[in-house]
């Protein structure tokens, strides 16, 4: 799983005179199953959220109010998103470490996720993640 597994998902929007409305279903708008949903809110302006790559979890991140930055990084390369239209989300693979950061006041990081919370499928050390996906590489090899 790298960089070029993961992208932005354009959800569906009905807009009409009373506003607009998007929805997600799982396996439909996204490949997988939704088991659980996080979000963050009340983000301080200089606070770094994620920092953190997962073994096994995908996710959806979507930003319902408000904009924020992600960084994706799967130990060989790095991309850059900002999300700030609650009709785009990006889709996270397995195997990705991601920063989150330059939270705009009225941000909501919606994440839709394909597992329960499990602290063991955390990489929270960053060292610790370029050698699983150093060590998975030569697996592949
Ligand atoms: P953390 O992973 O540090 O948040 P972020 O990825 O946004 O920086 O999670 C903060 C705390 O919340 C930590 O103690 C783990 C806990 N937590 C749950 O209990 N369930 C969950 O679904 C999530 C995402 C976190």
């Amino acid at each position: 799983m790298a960089i070029k597994d993961c992208d932005l998902v354009d959800l569906p929007k009905m807009a009409d005179e009373r506003g607009a409305l998007s929805f997600i279903e799982g396996a439909r708008h996204i490949p997988f199953d939704i088991k659980r949903v996080y979000y963050l809110y009340h983000v301080l302006d200089k606070a770094t959220r994620g920092s953190h790559g997962h073994k096994k979890l995908e996710q959806l991140i979507v930003p319902v109010s408000g904009s924020f930055e992600i960084t994706l990084d799967d130990g060989r390369n790095k991309r850059t998103f900002i999300l700030d239209r609650p009709s785009v989300g990006l889709y996270v693979c397995p195997m990705i470490w991601r920063d989150i950061k330059n939270f705009s006041h009225d941000a909501v990081c919606l994440v839709l996720a394909s597992e329960y919370y499990s602290e063991d499928d955390y990489y929270r050390n960053y060292e610790e993640f370029i050698r699983a996906v150093n060590a998975n590489d030569n697996t592949i090899c």
